[in-house]
């Protein structure tokens, strides 16, 4: 794991874990009830793997069955999920896309002339990245060989899908030494949309290897970030997201998974949804996430 990405990640992870909790107990509540159930319905004589395992502030690893496996690139995340949960689980450390070393490869590519190390100019950077993200093609390789040599009969996905767009953009960030985005959200913004059509096809890729396993998926996910300090509702559940927002007019809506729908994508398949709930997380003041939880029955493909 490159030091700039693990870096990242700590401070994402430390970010989290110190916001305000106090608004959290719903979503905790519900997260935790959704994971424990996968975990109590996955087959003990089969691995569990569990993608985006962080700190364990989400996954009740009591009810997970003895071959568990923690998959998360935060270098910590083993220790934080030991200290909480008194439990050493086996543990991979490697990035879930497999797309975010070419991602910073093409960023430092831009961002200064590979032949001197000369700095372009910060808006020759921003089109060269913009021009350069089409070519990228991440391909989750690692967990694609970790499930085909395992076989786990049951993958929670644990809130880490919707946070795929936001590392990268921290990436950028980062390596750029400042923001790279238009202030003007009603410009165009090359680089965004790029990073965007980024995003989505790493979650298309992900989601695709999480199909082809053939185990018991149970995905919780952000599916939308909506920023407001009136209030907000969630209506009964609409196979459309926004058509549950209420109260949603003029809102800020950020989406994490940029146009993709999940249910559609795995449901283009033969899996049988037999769960889908979504629910409203208030994150911080004026912050809420519109969190998605669906499982689906194997397909039996790649069992
Ligand atoms: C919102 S947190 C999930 C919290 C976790 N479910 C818990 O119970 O503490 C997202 C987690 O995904 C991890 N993550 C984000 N992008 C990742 C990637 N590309 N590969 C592996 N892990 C990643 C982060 O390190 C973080 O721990």
């Amino acid at each position: 794991m490159s030091t700039p990405l693990a870096r990242l990640l700590r401070q994402e992870q430390l970010a989290f874990l110190t916001r305000d909790h106090s608004a959290w107990g719903e979503h905790l509540d519900q997260v935790r009830a959704f994971l424990g159930e996968g975990l109590q319905a996955a087959d003990p004589a089969r691995p569990v793997l569990v993608l985006g395992a962080g700190s364990g502030l989400e996954v009740p690893w009591a009810l997970a069955p003895p071959d568990t496996t923690g998959w998360d690139a935060d270098p910590w995340s083993r220790c934080w999920t030991a200290l909480r949960h008194r439990r050493w689980a086996p543990w991979v450390f490697a990035d879930l896309t497999g797309g975010l070393a070419d991602l910073e490869a093409a960023v430092r590519r831009s961002v200064a002339e590979p032949w001197s190390g000369r700095r372009r100019v910060r808006e020759q950077a921003i089109l060269r990245l913009a021009g350069l993200l089409p070519s990228l093609h991440p391909d989750p390789a690692a967990l694609r060989a970790w499930i085909a040599a395992r076989r786990p009969g049951t993958i929670l996905s644990a809130n880490v899908m919707g946070q795929f767009g936001v590392v990268a953009e921290r990436l950028v960030e980062a390596l750029f030494g400042g923001s790279p985005w238009s202030p003007d959200p009603d410009l165009a913004d090359p680089l965004a949309e790029a990073l965007d059509a980024w995003t989505r096809r790493t979650a298309v890729a992900f989601l695709t290897v999480l199909q082809e396993s053939g185990a018991d998926l149970w995905l919780v996910h952000d599916r939308a970030v909506v920023f407001t300090q009136g209030p907000l509702g969630l209506g009964p559940w609409e196979d459309r997201w926004t058509q549950q927002l209420k109260g949603a007019e003029g809102l800020e809506i950020s989406d994490p998974l940029p146009g993709l729908d999940v249910m559609t994508l795995l449901g283009e398949t033969e899996r049988i949804p037999f769960r889908a709930q979504r629910w409203l997380w208030p994150v911080a003041p004026g912050q809420q996430h519109v969190v998605e939880a669906v499982a689906f029955h194997s397909s039996g493909a790649g069992a």
